[in-house]
C-alpha cells in the first residue's frame, strides 16, 4: 500500500439503480473519500467472505467529505454482490491507488470521452474542473438512451448512442471526429472499453495531448502480482497498469488487441 492509501472499512449508504443493470452504491469512506484525485481506483472485497476469490477494481464515481461513490454495471459476482447491499452495511476498500489524470488548470479546455464504465468518471472530473476553473466537456457514449446515467448536475455533457435513440447517432469517437473539425481542446481524456482507447489513440493521438485510462483487469491493484501488463510504446517492456497507470498519456502505451 502507498503511503496515501488506506485499507477501510467503508459503511454502505444506499444504492439506487440509475440507467439498465447500473447502479450507484454511496458509500461512508472518512478515510479515502478525501484522498481521491479522478482517474484513481479502489480494490474492493468483502468482509468475511472468499466469495468473490480476488477483490474488484473500481474507479471513484464522486467523492466529498467523507463519502464516495461508486458507478457499476452488474455483470458479475462482484457487481451483484454491492448492489445487494443493504444501508449499514460494510464493504472493505484499498484506496486511492494509482496515477489518475493530471490536475486541470483554470481556463484549460479539456474534452473527455466517455463510455460503458467509463462513465464513472465523469462526477468525480466534473467536480475537479469546477474547482480547477476549467472548461470541461463530455462526449458520453452508449448502447441506447436506457443505458445512459442522467448526470442532472453536470453540465457539458453531449450524449452519443449506437442506436440513435439519444444524441448524436453513432459512437463517441465518431462524435468527436465531427466536434475536432469545428475546434480543438488543449488535452482530450478517454475512459472506456479498450476498442474505444485504441480508436481514440489512433484517431486523436497524434493532434492533441491525449489521455487514456485503461481497463486492464486486476488482481492485486498494487504492483504485486505483475498481472496488468501495458506494453511500452516503442519497447519490449511493459508498465503495470494499477501502478504506473490506470491514466497512460496515449504515446506511453502500445494495445496489444486489436479493434
Ligand atoms: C482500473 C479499473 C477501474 C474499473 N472501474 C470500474 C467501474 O468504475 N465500474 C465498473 O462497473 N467496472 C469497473 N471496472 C471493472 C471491474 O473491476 C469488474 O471487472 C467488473 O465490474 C465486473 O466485475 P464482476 O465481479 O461483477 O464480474 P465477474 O464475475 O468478474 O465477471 C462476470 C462476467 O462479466 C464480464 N464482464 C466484466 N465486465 C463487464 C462489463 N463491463 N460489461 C459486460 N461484461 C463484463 C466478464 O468478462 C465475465 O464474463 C474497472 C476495472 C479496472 C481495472
Ligand atoms: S494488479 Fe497486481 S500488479 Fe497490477
Amino acid at each position: 500500500m502507498s503511503a496515501n492509501s488506506f485499507l477501510e472499512t467503508a459503511v454502505t449508504i444506499d444504492t439506487l439503480e440509475v440507467a439498465e443493470r447500473t447502479f450507484m452504491t454511496r458509500l461512508r469512506s472518512p478515510k479515502i473519500a478525501p484522498a481521491v484525485t479522478p482517474g484513481q481506483f479502489l480494490m474492493v472485497s468483502f468482509p468475511e467472505t472468499s466469495d468473490p476469490l480476488l477483490p474488484r477494481a473500481f474507479s471513484v464515481c464522486d467523492a466529498s467529505g467523507d463519502t464516495l461513490s461508486l458507478l457499476y454495471v452488474a455483470v458479475g459476482r462482484g457487481t451483484r454482490r454491492i448492489s445487494r447491499l443493504m444501508p449499514g452495511e460494510p464493504l472493505i476498500l484499498n484506496g486511492p491507488l494509482g496515477r489518475g489524470f493530471p490536475e486541470m488548470a483554470a481556463g484549460q479546455k479539456v474534452w473527455a470521452a466517455v463510455g460503458g464504465s467509463g462513465a464513472a468518471l465523469i462526477p468525480i472530473l466534473s467536480r475537479a474542473a469546477v474547482k480547477a476553473g476549467s472548461n470541461l466537456h463530455f462526449y458520453y457514449g452508449a448502447r441506447t438512451r436506457r443505458h445512459l446515467v442522467p448526470f442532472n448536475d453536470v453540465t457539458g455533457v453531449h450524449h452519443a448512442t449506437d442506436d440513435g435513440s439519444e444524441g448524436f447517432h453513432g459512437n463517441v469517437v465518431e462524435m468527436l471526429k465531427k466536434e475536432l473539425q469545428a475546434g480543438t481542446p488543449d488535452i482530450l481524456l478517454g475512459c472506456g472499453p479498450t476498442p474505444m482507447l485504441i480508436a481514440m489513440q489512433k484517431e486523436f493521438g497524434n493532434r492533441v495531448q491525449t489521455y487514456l485510462s485503461v481497463e486492464t483487469p486486476m488482481a492485486c491493484g498494487m504492483g504485486l502480482c505483475q498481472g496488468c501488463p501495458v506494453k511500452k510504446a516503442g519497447e519490449k517492456d511493459y508498465h503495470l497498469a494499477c501502478k504506473d497507470g490506470p491514466v497512460f498519456k496515449s504515446d506511453e502505451i502500445e494495445f496489444e488487441m486489436q479493434p
